[in-house]
C-alpha cells in the first residue's frame, strides 16, 4: 500500500482536479485569448490513461476528484470516464466525483452524471443578461446553458453557481443573480478574477476585489458567516433574507494557500502543484514508461515534495504580464 501524500508545509494532499481536455465549446474574456492554439488530439492522454492516473491518486488518499476543462463534455466519450471513475465512490475510497463545467452541454449528460454518483455540480455562469453571455463567452447561448441547469436539478443534483467579478461587466447583478440563484435553491459563489495567461484587455480593468463586492451586499442583505465547507477554497455566509449560500474566492484579497489540499492534471498528463506556479512534473511518462504503476508513484511521491507555499497573483497597472504564462483552460482552475 502506499502512503499519503504530504507536502514540505504539511498539507496533505486529498483532492485532485483533472482537466480532460485544454478545449472549450466558449472563450470567455477573461479566460482565453481570441486566438487560442489548442493541442493536437495526438497529445492528449486516453481516457484509459487518464482513469489510471486518477487511480494511482486514489490509492494515495485522494478523497475527492473535480473533472475539469476547457470544457469536460466537450471531450468524447468522457462518460466513460465518469462511470469508470464512480467505482471509487461504491468502495469508499472517494468521498466526491464531481465536475466543473460551463453547462452548455449538460441537458444533454446530466441524468448520466446523476448515475455514476455525482451529487453535485458547478456550473459556471457570470451573467444572466443573454447578450452579456455572448459577449463574455464570445458567442455562447445563455438559453442552453439555463436548460442544462433545469436538467441537472431535474436530475437530482445540486447546483451550485460560480460566478466571476467582473468590473464595469456583472456588478450590477450581483444581486439579482443572487436572488435567482438562492430562489432555486441554488449556491452562488464570487471569484477574484485570477492573472493567467496573456488575454487581450487589462486584467486591472477586470479586476474587482471581493471584500468590495461583500461590503456592497451587506446594504441589501444580512451576512452571516457559515462553516460550511466543501474542500474548496470558497468562504461561505448565509443570507438571511433569502436563506441560501454565498461563497467568495479571494486569492487576490485574502489568500487561501495555507490550507490548499489540491493540485491539478492536465490531459497531458501534466501535474501542476499550483495553479498559480510554472512549476510542473510530467506524469505521462512514468505512466506509459511501465504497465506497473512503480514510476508513476515514484514520480507522484517526488513531485508532491516541490508543492510550493503557494501563489504570487498581484494584478495592477505596473505589469501587463500575467503571473504564469498558461491560460485557465490548461488547468481547469
Ligand atoms: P467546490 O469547493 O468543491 O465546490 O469547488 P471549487 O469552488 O473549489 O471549484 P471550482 O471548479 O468551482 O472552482 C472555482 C474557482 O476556484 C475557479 O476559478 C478555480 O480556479 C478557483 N480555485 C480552485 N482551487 C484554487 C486554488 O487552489 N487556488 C486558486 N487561486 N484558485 C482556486
Ligand atoms: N480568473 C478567475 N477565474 C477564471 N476562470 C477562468 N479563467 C479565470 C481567471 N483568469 C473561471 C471560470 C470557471 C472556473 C473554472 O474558472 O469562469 O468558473
Ligand atoms: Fe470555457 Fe470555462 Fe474558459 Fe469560459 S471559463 S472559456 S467556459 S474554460
Amino acid at each position: 500500500a502506499s502512503s499519503a501524500l504530504i507536502d514540505p508545509f504539511g498539507r496533505a494532499v486529498t483532492y485532485i482536479r483533472v482537466s480532460v481536455t485544454d478545449r472549450c465549446d466558449f472563450r470567455c474574456v477573461y479566460c482565453m485569448s481570441e486566438d487560442m492554439h489548442f493541442l493536437p488530439k495526438s497529445d492528449l492522454l486516453t481516457l484509459e490513461e487518464l482513469d489510471r492516473l486518477c487511480a494511482a491518486f486514489v490509492a494515495k488518499g485522494t478523497r475527492k476528484i473535480r473533472v475539469t476543462g476547457g470544457e469536460p463534455l466537450v471531450r468524447r466519450g468522457i462518460m466513460t470516464l465518469f462511470r469508470s471513475l464512480s467505482r471509487h465512490l461504491g468502495s469508499g475510497a472517494l468521498d466526491e466525483l464531481t465536475v466543473t463545467t460551463n453547462g452548455s452541454q449538460l441537458a444533454r449528460f446530466a441524468g448520466e452524471l446523476a448515475d455514476c454518483g455525482i451529487r453535485r455540480i458547478n456550473v459556471s455562469l457570470d451573467t444572466l443578461d443573454p447578450d452579456k453571455f455572448r459577449k463574455i463567452t464570445r458567442w455562447g447561448d445563455l438559453s442552453k446553458v439555463l436548460a442544462g441547469i433545469d436538467a441537472a436539478q431535474a436530475a437530482g443534483l445540486d447546483v451550485k453557481l460560480n460566478a466571476v467579478a467582473l468590473a464595469g461587466v456583472n456588478e450590477d447583478e450581483f444581486v439579482p443573480m443572487i436572488e435567482w440563484a438562492h430562489g432555486r435553491g441554488i449556491d452562488l459563489t464570487f471569484i477574484e478574477v485570477m492573472p493567467l495567461g496573456e488575454i487581450e484587455g487589462q486584467r486591472a480593468d477586470q479586476y474587482l476585489p471581493l471584500n468590495k463586492v461583500r461590503a456592497g451586499l451587506m446594504d441589501r442583505f444580512t451576512l452571516q458567516d457559515s462553516d460550511y465547507r466543501t474542500g474548496g477554497p470558497a468562504r461561505y455566509v448565509t443570507l438571511k433574507e433569502t436563506g441560501g449560500r454565498l461563497g467568495f474566492i479571494t486569492p487576490l484579497t485574502h489568500n487561501f494557500c495555507e490550507s490548499c489540499n489540491r493540485v491539478r492534471i492536465t490531459c497531458t498528463g501534466t501535474l501542476y502543484m499550483c495553479l498559480g506556479q510554472e512549476d510542473a512534473a510530467d506524469l505521462r511518462g512514468p505512466l506509459r514508461a511501465s504497465e506497473t504503476d512503480g514510476p508513476l508513484n515514484d514520480a507522484i511521491e517526488r513531485a508532491i515534495l516541490r508543492k510550493p507555499k503557494g501563489h504570487d497573483f498581484i494584478i495592477d497597472r505596473t505589469t501587463r504580464l500575467p503571473a504564469v504564462g498558461r491560460h485557465m483552460s490548461v488547468t481547469g482552475g
